[in-house]
Formats: structure tokens, C-alpha cells, sequence
């Protein structure tokens, strides 16, 4: 008894998100179990010069649960598209949730692991790089420069990006993607069911025209104080301030033994900078009392504007689409999804990414560890010459030291969590 009354809201929050769950509408689903194929279509986009790359079939080189498949691409230097149909729809007051996750196990360094929305009708088998979309979400890494979650919006003919950063992941493990947007032309970005960017379509794309502009007419009003500080006019200069000279003669100057006057002219010390000169005196600053602050035009409604209250709307959605170019393969896809409802998608995401990461992580440190360990065999052996201190031992002992001290380190800190 006690315990239900303490937590009433819990039970009931929870009762409504499973109602919520339960009424959600799903447009799309794909968690890629066995006929997956069946609903997709391998495009023909760059078969002719060979550069259509296979797919895999595969929960990948590590995971949490190995009969839990999703495509990834295969090799390298390959372009990639393939698309699936869903019965066409418009998210017009309607919540759009757009969600997948994604893998890049072959440590990413130029490649992108976004997927796409397309409308009205599409030859799926010439899908390409040129062929229109409505939105395309997900992350996009490249050297040093470019680790962000791309989120290009199709408006009046062109696409358009968002104007905010929202880093993405960039490890070797699979993280989730969502992207909702609201009728009310709200939006949010979560990586991992963690909101990691939200706002408006109005402010954070260049959809339409700003609804609020300068107005160029406007000036600086002629008495506008913009001086937050002034000289003190209470502030006087010190009786005597100017009669102190810069430079005095060093009294600890004599002249030297050698001096001779008549040939060496009459002797003067040298001079050295007056440790009481004060330099040139200016009154100390106060704040302005009649500080007005920056001026800035005010803002008036700009003309350009019209307001479209269906800027959220995409009337026709119809394929999702996944179209890259790949140096390097390795990309995993899996549990693409769209629906109305974000409790849906969330709920989908802790039942596969959610129950499955901490053995996927656990799955690809022991890869790591067997990698490395492929790789220390690999080198040249040190048992021949045991006399022979050369650097190279001394380096990979240092290297063995390191590593002992940083699993020291790591364990200290297992226990300290405990
Ligand atoms: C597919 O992925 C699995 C797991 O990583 C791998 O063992 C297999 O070689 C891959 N097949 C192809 C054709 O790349
Ligand atoms: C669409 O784009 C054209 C060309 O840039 C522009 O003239 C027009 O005002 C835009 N329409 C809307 C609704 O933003």
C-alpha cells in the first residue's frame, strides 16, 4: 500500500507510455529478420563500372546477440542503395518519428551512416545518389573535421541543413538515431534515446524566409550613451604628479678610476628609469550612469515572410532509401522504424540496442584483445637474440609496462565504482 501511494505518478507514467505504445502508428518497420530481402530492392546505381557494393547479411564481427541481423556493406570503395516501399503517408498532424541504428565497424574515417525518406514514386532499381529526398538523418564522419549527425530537410525545391552541430558517435559500436518532428515545427535529435539537440524548423534550417528582421530603417538615436565606463570627473590629478621625472641620474654610479677630464670630457652617471615616476596620470573609470547599453535596431516583421504552417508536412512519404559511398565498409544497419509515436520507437530501441549493448561491448573489447595479441605475434619474435638489448625490445617492453600500469589503472577504478 504504502509503497503504490508513494508512486502513484511513476504507475501511471508508465501505464501511459504503454497506452501510448499500444496506439502508436507504424508506417515502417524493418528489423531485418530472415526474408528481409523481399521487402527491399538493390538498385542498379553503379553496376555498369562495377561499383555497386554487396550487402552482408550479418549481425556483424561483434554483437550482443548473433542471431539479431542487420545489412552491412561489404566492400570497400563501393557505392551502396537499396530501398523499401511502405504505403505512402503524410505526417500532417501527426508526430514523425524517424529511427534506425547503425554500426560502423570498420572504424570510420570518411563515410556516412545515414539513411533517407523519399516521396511519391521512385524507380527503387535507378535509386542513386541524384534521386530527390524529402530527409536525410543520421551520422556522417570525415577526418578530424566532420563527426556530425546530418539532418537535410527538402523545402521548395531544395535541401536544406540544419544549422545547429550535433556531434555524433564515433567508436565502433552500434548507437540509435531518431529524429521526431512535430506539427507544432518542433523538433528533436537523439543519439541512444538521449535528446541531443531540439528546437524549431523556423530557427535551426533556412526554410523560409526569418519571420523577424532589423529594421534597416532605423538608426542610433544622437544621444545614445554607448560608453559603459567614463573617466572619473571627481578623479584629480595628485599635486606635484608632473614634476616627477621619468628618468633620474644612478646614484650607485661613479666614475670610473681611469676618467680622465680633460680628455674624456666632464664625467655625468648614467641615467636609469625613476622608480617613483608614475607615468602619465589619467582619471580612474566609473561605470556610466547614463549608460544606455549596445544599441540595436529593433526588430520589425519582415516583409519576405509567409508564414507555411505546414513547413512539417511531407505529404507523399513513401520509400526509405539507404544511398552511400563507402572507402571503407564495415557499415551495419538495423531496426529501422518509422511511426507517430516516440514512446514506440524508444521502447524499440531499449528492447534491441538497449538489452544487447553491454554484450556488444563486452564482444568487441575480447576483439580488441585478440586483434592485438594477432598483432604483438606478428612481430619479429625476440627469442633469438636475448643478449641483443636493441631498441625494439626495449620499446615493447615499455609498451607491456604501459599496458600493465593502464590495466592497474582500469581495475582501481572497477573497484572504486564498487
Ligand atoms: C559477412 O559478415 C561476417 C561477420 O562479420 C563475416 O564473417 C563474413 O565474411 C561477411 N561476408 C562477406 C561476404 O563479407
Ligand atoms: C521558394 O524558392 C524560391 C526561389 O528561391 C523563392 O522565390 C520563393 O519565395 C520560395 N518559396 C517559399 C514558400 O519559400
Amino acid at each position: 500500500m504504502a509503497s503504490r501511494a508513494r508512486h502513484p505518478s511513476l504507475a501511471s507514467l508508465i501505464l501511459l507510455s504503454l497506452l501510448a505504445v499500444a496506439s502508436a502508428k507504424v508506417f515502417f518497420e524493418e528489423k531485418f529478420e530472415d526474408g528481409w530481402e523481399k521487402h527491399w530492392v538493390k538498385s542498379d546505381w553503379k553496376k555498369d563500372e562495377n561499383l555497386a557494393g554487396e550487402w552482408n547479411y550479418t549481425s556483424g564481427k561483434w554483437n550482443g546477440d548473433a542471431n539479431d541481423k542487420g545489412i552491412q556493406t561489404s566492400e570497400d570503395y563501393r557505392f551502396y542503395a537499396i530501398s523499401a516501399e511502405f504505403p505512402e503517408f503524410s505526417n500532417k498532424d501527426k508526430t514523425l518519428v524517424f529511427q534506425f541504428s547503425v554500426k560502423h565497424e570498420q572504424k570510420l574515417d570518411c563515410g556516412g551512416g545515414y539513411i533517407k525518406l523519399l516521396s511519391g514514386d521512385v524507380d527503387q532499381k535507378k535509386f542513386g545518389g541524384d534521386t530527390p529526398y524529402s530527409i536525410m538523418f543520421g551520422p556522417d564522419i570525415c577526418g578530424y573535421s566532420t563527426k556530425k549527425v546530418h539532418a537535410i530537410l527538402h523545402y521548395n525545391e531544395t535541401n536544406k541543413l540544419i544549422k545547429k552541430d550535433v556531434p555524433c558517435e564515433t567508436d565502433q559500436l552500434t548507437h540509435v538515431y531518431t529524429f521526431i518532428i512535430r506539427p507544432d515545427a518542433t523538433y528533436s535529435i537523439l543519439i541512444d534515446n538521449v535528446e541531443k539537440q531540439t528546437g524549431s524548423l523556423y530557427s535551426d534550417w533556412d526554410l523560409l524566409p526569418p519571420k523577424k528582421i532589423k529594421d534597416p530603417e532605423a538608426k542610433k538615436p544622437e544621444d545614445w550613451d554607448d560608453k559603459e565606463f567614463i573617466p572619473d570627473p571627481e578623479d584629480k590629478k595628485p599635486e606635484g604628479h608632473d614634476d616627477i621625472p621619468k628618468e633620474i641620474s644612478d646614484p650607485e654610479a661613479k666614475k670610473p678610476e681611469d676618467w680622465d677630464d680633460e680628455e674624456d670630457g666632464e664625467w655625468t652617471a648614467p641615467t636609469i628609469p625613476n622608480p617613483e615616476y608614475k607615468g602619465e596620470w589619467s582619471p580612474k573609470k566609473i561605470k556610466n550612469p547614463n549608460y544606455k547599453g549596445k544599441w540595436k535596431a529593433p526588430l520589425i516583421d519582415n516583409p519576405k515572410f509567409t508564414d507555411d504552417p505546414d513547413l512539417y508536412v511531407f505529404p507523399n512519404l513513401k520509400y526509405v532509401g539507404i544511398e552511400l559511398w563507402q572507402v571503407k565498409s564495415g557499415t551495419l544497419f538495423d531496426n529501422i522504424v518509422i511511426t507517430d509515436e516516440p514512446e514506440y520507437a524508444k521502447q524499440l530501441a531499449e528492447d534491441t540496442w538497449g538489452k544487447q549493448k553491454d554484450a556488444e561491448k563486452a564482444a568487441f573489447e575480447e576483439a580488441e584483445k585478440l586483434q592485438q595479441e594477432e598483432e604483438s605475434k606478428d612481430e619479429p619474435a625476440d627469442s633469438d637474440a636475448e643478449d641483443d638489448e636493441d631498441d625494439a625490445e626495449e620499446d615493447s617492453d615499455a609498451e607491456s609496462k604501459l599496458e600493465e600500469a593502464e590495466e592497474a589503472a582500469e581495475e582501481a577504478a572497477k573497484h572504486d565504482e564498487l
